[in-house]
């Protein structure tokens, strides 16, 4: 459209007027076309961020209580929805990092006007100790509105090699752990009719790849669990957002399990490369302001991983056989 804007403007020095008659007619022919189909598309996007900026306000003084808040992903939600004037409840294991976390809160956005950040160890595989937790947060902050189910530990080793015990590790922080939790916080959101609750799951909750077969099956649990938990709480307008990330540079490889419990320790190329933990936390945000029921945060790549499993079955299957052979060669 400026290549024929700028061929108007030169036949017009150049007392080329017939040219520039016709050349006229049809620059507005086209741009009549574009505008008219464009339109829709402007509307859409217009509302799309009134709608956003509705639900970024509607945060404001909400109880966000966000676990695995100590890094990755969980401290750059904690961030996210603390700018957004949320009171943030931060669980994880390590007190230290969540104490560096609300130190780092509280000196970055000074001008957030809101509750300072409430700090609360726990350990998501001890699902007998967590309704206990959320009455010690209830009893803090006098109720809670956003659960965020982020904690987890990822996993390396064929099904071979992974002893009994770490699938049930993995299961127990990834599912059992956000299955117990939720379970806690569900009556005071059902008696309130107001709540949010969101899942952090994975690509590979959609799609399993060979290596990390309790990981997958731990993030496919929780879609399933979402959905239907979804179903149920729609009447009480409680709101489920599954959110499901590709790769993140985080720490996640690094604290994965190997098949005898040791921790993996290494930095995967495909984490080092992934999205920044802030923009997946940013997305996951925008996905809850909008209360979506799941977004996928992904490159290209996996989101066709999914399409082919769901529709192309074989070829997926050939697809993960040859890379299984191929790293279990290495
Ligand atoms: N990074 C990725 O590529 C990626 C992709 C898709 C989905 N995800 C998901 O994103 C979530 C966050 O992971 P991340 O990438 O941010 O990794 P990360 O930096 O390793 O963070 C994991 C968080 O989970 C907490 N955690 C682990 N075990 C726990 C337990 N037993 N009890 C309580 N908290 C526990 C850790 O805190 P403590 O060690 O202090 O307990 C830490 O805060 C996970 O659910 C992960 O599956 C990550």
């Amino acid at each position: 459209m400026f290549h024929l804007i700028g061929q108007i403007i030169e036949m017009a020095l150049e007392n080329k007027l017939k040219d520039t008659k016709k050349l006229y007619e049809s620059f507005s022919l086209v741009g009549s076309l574009t505008l008219a189909l464009s339109l829709p598309w402007i509307i859409f996007r217009v509302f799309k961020a009134l709608y956003l900026q509705k639900g970024f306000n509607e945060l404001f003084g909400k109880v966000v209580v966000i676990t695995g808040a100590s890094s990755g992903i969980g401290e750059a939600l904690a961030h996210g929805f603390y700018k957004q004037g949320c009171q943030v409840v931060l669980c994880a294991r390590r007190r230290q990092e969540l104490e560096r976390v609300r130190s780092d809160l509280l000196h970055s956005h000074r001008t957030v006007q809101t509750h300072p950040p409430v700090i609360i160890p726990l350990d998501l595989a001890d699902i007998n100790t967590l309704k206990d937790q959320v009455t010690k947060i209830m009893s803090i902050t006098g109720k809670i509105d956003i659960l965020v189910n982020n904690g987890g530990v990822s996993h390396r080793g064929t099904v071979l090699s992974t002893s009994y015990e770490v699938d049930m590790n993995i299961m127990m922080v990834n599912y059992f752990g956000s299955v117990a939790l939720t379970k806690a916080v569900l009556p005071d959101m059902i008696k309130r009719k107001q709540g949010h609750i969101i899942f952090v799951s994975s690509i590979q909750g959609l799609v399993s790849l060979p290596e990390r077969s309790a990981y997958s099956a731990s993030k496919h649990a929780l879609q399933a669990f979402s959905d239907s938990l979804r179903a149920e709480v729609t009447s009480s307008n409680i709101f489920v957002t599954v959110a499901s990330p590709g790769y993140v540079k985080t720490n996640l490889s690094l604290n994965a399990l190997t098949g005898s419990g040791s921790t993996y320790g290494k930095m995967d190329h495909t984490t080092e490369t992934g999205y920044s933990s802030k923009f997946v936390a940013m997305q996951i945000i925008k996905a809850v302001a909008m209360k979506k029921n799941e977004v996928v945060i992904s490159t290209l790549l996996p989101k066709m991983a999914i399409y082919l499993r769901k529709y192309l079955p074989t070829v997926y299957f050939y697809i993960m056989a040859q890379r299984a052979k191929k790293s279990m060669k290495n």
